[in-house]
C-alpha cells in the first residue's frame, strides 16, 4: 500500500475506556433513528469482504460463522460484505443477483439474529461493478489481447522512419509493436492501450461506445431493486447501495463522469442514475425496511469529486429520502499500484486507497478519526437544510474515547468501526460493561487488507494463530489460521 512520504510513526492513543455507569450515559451507547428503525446504540460495523463465499457466490458456514461472530459483540448495526446484484461468476464474493441465493442469506440473517439476541440491525451492502482484467503478460497483449488498427501501423512507422509497416503483414506489426522500448510505448499506444498493458483492462462507465456500458441507466435501477427486494425476502433490516470506491455508481457520481447521454457531466448528471437507481430500490423495499448508501467524501484521485461535490450528494440523497449516509475517502483504480503479470489491480494500493483504510505509518495528521472532518462537512449541510438523516462517520475510529468525541461534538450521529471490530469483535460490548481493558485493540497497520488484497480470507493477526488446536476451530484453506477470533463472554 501506498504511504504517506513522510512515514511518521503514529502511536495508538492511549486507551480511555469508560466504567459502566459511564457507557450507560454515553451518547454511543444511545439508541439513533434510522429512517423507520431504531438501532440500539450508534456503533456499527461496516461492509468487510472476507472472502468467504462459493466460487458460485453462495453463503457458507464459513460466512455465516464470520456475521454471527460479529453480532455476539452486539453492534447497532452491522452491513454485510459488497454482495454482488448481477447473476454472473465473481469469485467468492456473496451474491445475490438470483432467488436462489435467497435461502443462504437467510440463513445468516438468522444466525445474526440469534448471535445479537435481536439485538443488531442488519444491512447488507449491494455492489455492481464493471470488469477488471488481470494485467497480461507482455506477448499476450500484443500477440492477442490489443485491436490492431491503422493507428498501430502508421506509429510503427513513424516510430522506425520506415513505411513497409503500414501494409506489413499483422502478424508481423504486433511483434514489431512488442519489441517496442517502454519508454516510447506512448508513441504507439493510446492512454488506455498502455494502461491495459501495464495494469490490465479496465472498463469505465464513460465506455459509452460498449453497449452493456451504455445501458447501465436502463439496466441497473431494475438489478438493484431486484436485489434489494431479494434482500429483503431473506430477512434484513434494509440494504446500503455501494456508491463509493472504484465501483459503478461511485464512478457515475465522479467529476470524472464525463457521458453525454444525461448520465454525467453537470452535477444534476451525475446524480441521476445514484437517484434512479434508489427510487427503483426504494419502490420494492417498502417504508418499513431502512435504505441507505455509502458514498465518498471525496476520491482523493486527480479530477475527482471533492468535498464540495460529496456535499451536495448527501443533499440530494436526503432529499430523495435514503435512511442513512455512511461516509467512505478514496478507494480507487486510478492511482492504484502496478499488479504482478496475472493479477488484476486492487484499488487500495494507491493514495487513495491509504485514505480509505489509513494506517499508523503516516503523516502528521496520522490515522485516528482521519475522515471525520469529511462527515462532519456534510452532516453540518443536512442539518442546516432541515434534514435529520444520520450520518456515518469511519476511518480509524476504534476507541471510545475517539468515537463518543466525534457524537459528542456532532461530527457524525453513528460511528463505524471495521478494522478495530475485526481485531475485536467484541469491543462495543467490553466498553459498555466498563470492561474496556480487556479490547485487544487494533494496530491499524493492515494485515487484514493484505489478505484482502490477496483475496485470501481475512483475519486478524492479533487473534488468527491463537488457542487453534481447540476441537471444532474453523481454519483458512492454507490450514495456519483460525477464521474467527475465540469466543469472549462476559463475566
Ligand atoms: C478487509 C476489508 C474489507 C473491506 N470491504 C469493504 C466493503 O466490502 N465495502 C465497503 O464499503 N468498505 C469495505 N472496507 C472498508 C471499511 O468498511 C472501512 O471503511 C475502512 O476499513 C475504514 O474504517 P476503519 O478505519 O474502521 O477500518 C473494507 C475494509 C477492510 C479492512
Ligand atoms: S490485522 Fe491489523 S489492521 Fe487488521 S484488524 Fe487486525 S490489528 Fe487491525
Amino acid at each position: 500500500m501506498w504511504t504517506p512520504p513522510e512515514r511518521i510513526r503514529h502511536r495508538l492513543p492511549p486507551p480511555e475506556w469508560p466504567t459502566a455507569e459511564q457507557a450507560a450515559a454515553a451518547r454511543l451507547f444511545s439508541p439513533v433513528r434510522i429512517g423507520p428503525l431504531t438501532a440500539r446504540q450508534r456503533t456499527w460495523v461496516p461492509a468487510m469482504v472476507p472472502w468467504r463465499a462459493t466460487e458460485e457466490g453462495f453463503v457458507t458456514d464459513d460466512v455465516v460463522d464470520w456475521y454471527a461472530r460479529f453480532a455476539s459483540g452486539r453492534p447497532g448495526a452491522l452491513v454485510v460484505e459488497a454482495t454482488g446484484i448481477r447473476d454472473v461468476p465473481s469469485g467468492p464474493l456473496l451474491r445475490i443477483g438470483d432467488d436462489r441465493f435467497v435461502p443462504g442469506l437467510r440463513r445468516l440473517v438468522e444466525a445474526v439474529r440469534r448471535a445479537s439476541g435481536g439485538e443488531t440491525l442488519l444491512f447488507v451492502q449491494l455492489i455492481d461493478f464493471l470488469a477488471v482484467r488481470r494485467r497480461p503478460a507482455r506477448e499476450k497483449f500484443f500477440g492477442r489481447h490489443l485491436a490492431l488498427v491503422p493507428r498501430h501501423r502508421e506509429a510503427l512507422a513513424r516510430l522506425l522512419g520506415d513505411a513497409r509497416w503500414l501494409d506489413a503483414p499483422e502478424a508481423d506489426v504486433r511483434e514489431a509493436l512488442s519489441a517496442v522500448e517502454d519508454a516510447r510505448l506512448p508513441e504507439v499506444l493510446s492512454a488506455r492501450e498502455l494502461e491495459a498493458l501495464r495494469m490490465g483492462h479496465r472498463e469505465r462507465v464513460t465506455d459509452v461506445h460498449l453497449p452493456h456500458v451504455r445501458d447501465l441507466p436502463r439496466v441497473l435501477p431494475g438489478l438493484f431493486a431486484d436485489a434489494a427486494a431479494r434482500a429483503v425476502r431473506a430477512g434484513f433490516d434494509g440494504v446500503e447501495l455501494h456508491y463509493a470506491h472504484a465501483y459503478t455508481m461511485a464512478s457515475f457520481l465522479s467529476r470524472a463522469n464525463d457521458r453525454a447521454d444525461g448520465y454525467g457531466g453537470s452535477e444534476a448528471g451525475r446524480l441521476r442514475l445514484p437517484l434512479e437507481v434508489y427510487g427503483a430500490v426504494r419502490a420494492l423495499v417498502g417504508a418499513d425496511r431502512a435504505v441507505g448508501v455509502r458514498f465518498l467524501g471525496d476520491e482523493v484521485v486527480e479530477g475527482g469529486s471533492r468535498i464540495e461535490d460529496a456535499v451536495a450528494y448527501g443533499l440530494a440523497f436526503a432529499r430523495a429520502g435514503f435512511d442513512f449516509l455512511s461516509l467512505s475517502k478514496g478507494g480507487k483504480f486510478d492511482d492504484a499500484k502496478q499488479p504482478e503479470v496475472g493479477w488484476a489491480a486492487y484499488p487500495y494500493t494507491g493514495r487513495s486507497g491509504y485514505e480509505c483504510m489509513p494506517t499508523v505509518i503516516s503523516d502528521a495528521r496520522g490515522p485516528f478519526g482521519r475522515n471525520v472532518h469529511l462527515a462532519a462537512e456534510i452532516r453540518r449541510a443536512l442539518r442546516r437544510e432541515g434534514f435529520t438523516t444520520p450520518v456515518v462517520a469511519a476511518g480509524g475510529i476504534g476507541n471510545f474515547a475517539l468515537a463518543e468525541g466525534v457524537l459528542q461534538r456532532g461530527d457524525a450521529d453513528i460511528v463505524a468501526s471495521a478494522r478495530q471490530s475485526l481485531a475485536d469483535p467484541d469491543w462495543f460490548l467490553k466498553a459498555r460493561l466498563g470492561l474496556g481493558s480487556q479490547v485487544r485493540c487494533c494496530t491499524y497497520t493492515n494485515y487484514c487488507e493484505a489478505l484482502d488484497q490477496k483475496h485470501a480470507q481475512v483475519t486478524c493477526k492479533l487473534w488468527d494463530r491463537l488457542d487453534r488446536d481447540s476441537q471444532g476451530v474453523p481454519m483458512s484453506a492454507d490450514g495456519k489460521r483460525r477464521l474467527v477470533p475465540p469466543p469472549w463472554s462476559p463475566p
